[in-house]
């Protein structure tokens, strides 16, 4: 399945395991690249809670496969030397969510990696293009995890029309809401060239993903799920307003998911509970991050067998029509 994405970034299949904070260490993402896909291990808060040691390890156990780094972008702004750490590892790719792009770009651009940009609003969407990124992936929010407010169904051609406009070079990969063959072929008919899998991969058998969490996300539709702000300055991470968290609901969610305002008053005010609750695996407080496609996750595969039963289905669907 050839598309401008496989032939740009070297690799066989148009498919992308997001770096997830706490659960793309160097195994997941060497296996989706081993499989012919690319994936992307999470640098997350850039060193805030893990930092170079960590960073280095998670690469050590991609035993020397292709691999990306993907750092949240508001954190790496205040931890700018762990983008040095990732350039000096002479990654795939250099990706980043979350913040403005453009204060990295230049450095990324001069150690030749390219660049990616996750975004969420078309204004995200401009400044991906100031930065020079290689390829924007459009986010949805049915996505797991952080994200904004668009949908991935009409999001995705917006930005293929405004890219074709103004940056016909750049890459578009779709996210948000894709976990199998079905998603791929509908989002390569929307105008990306790939698409950026969480929480499909986040259920794999290399995935740092703790177990009781996946038997959660095993039998889970995407109706437990919610998009809150209210989590984030609870548990007092300092998230931009602009975004909000999908997570599978649960008792902290059904208490505070619909009182936003309150909860940004009340930054950190549930820090200590929230400490203790993750070191007793408590997931009644803990949240288990995963976006509405956990519906479509029944099982706890290998990367790979996720990456060829997509490809091997996305091609029998786009050769026949959906029928
Ligand atoms: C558990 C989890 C953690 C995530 N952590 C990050 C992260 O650290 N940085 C990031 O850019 N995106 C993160 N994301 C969002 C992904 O980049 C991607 O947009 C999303 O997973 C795509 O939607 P999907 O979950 O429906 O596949 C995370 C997603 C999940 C499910």
């Amino acid at each position: 399945m050839k598309t401008r994405f496989t032939e740009a970034f070297g690799v066989r299949h148009p498919i992308v395991c997001a770096p997830m904070a706490y659960i793309t260490g160097g195994k997941l993402a060497a296996a989706v690249s081993r499989a012919g896909a690319l994936g992307l291990l999470a640098g997350g808060y850039a060193g805030t809670v893990g930092g170079e040691p960590e960073l280095r390890a998670e690469v050590l156990h991609a035993e020397g496969e292709r691999i990306g780094v993907g750092f949240i972008t508001w954190a790496l702004a205040k931890a700018p030397e762990m983008l040095d750490v990732a350039l000096s590892l002479s990654p795939a790719c250099l990706f980043l969510s979350f913040g403005d792009p453009r204060p990295f770009a230049s450095k990324i651009h001069a150690a030749n990696v390219k660049l990616v940009c996750q975004v969420q609003t078309m204004a995200h969407v401009e400044q991906a293009i100031e930065a020079g990124a290689a390829a924007i992936v459009a986010q949805g929010s049915e996505a797991g995890g952080h994200g904004g407010a668009r949908s991935t169904l009409p999001f995705v051609p917006e930005v293929a029309d405004h890219l074709a406009r103004r940056a016909p070079g750049t890459v578009l990969l779709a996210a948000g809401g894709i976990a199998d063959g079905r998603g791929l072929a509908a989002a390569l008919m929307l105008g990306a060239e790939g698409v950026v899998l969480g929480t499909r991969f986040w259920s794999t058998l290399e995935a740092l993903t703790p177990p009781a969490m996946v038997e959660r996300g095993i039998g889970a539709s995407g109706d437990d799920t919610v998009r809150t702000k209210a989590i984030d300055p609870l548990r007092g991470v300092p998230w931009p307003a602009e975004f909000s968290f999908r997570v599978l609901t649960n008792e902290l969610t059904d208490q505070w998911a619909a009182r936003e305002e309150e909860a940004m008053r009340s930054f950190g005010a549930l820090a200590g509970d929230y400490a203790d609750a993750r070191n007793r695996g408590d997931l009644s407080i803990v949240v288990t991050v995963a976006g509405e496609a956990i519906g479509l996750v029944r099982d706890r595969p290998t990367a790979a067998s996720v990456v060829e039963s997509m490809v091997s289905e996305a091609e029998r669907l786009l050769a026949g029509g959906s029928a």
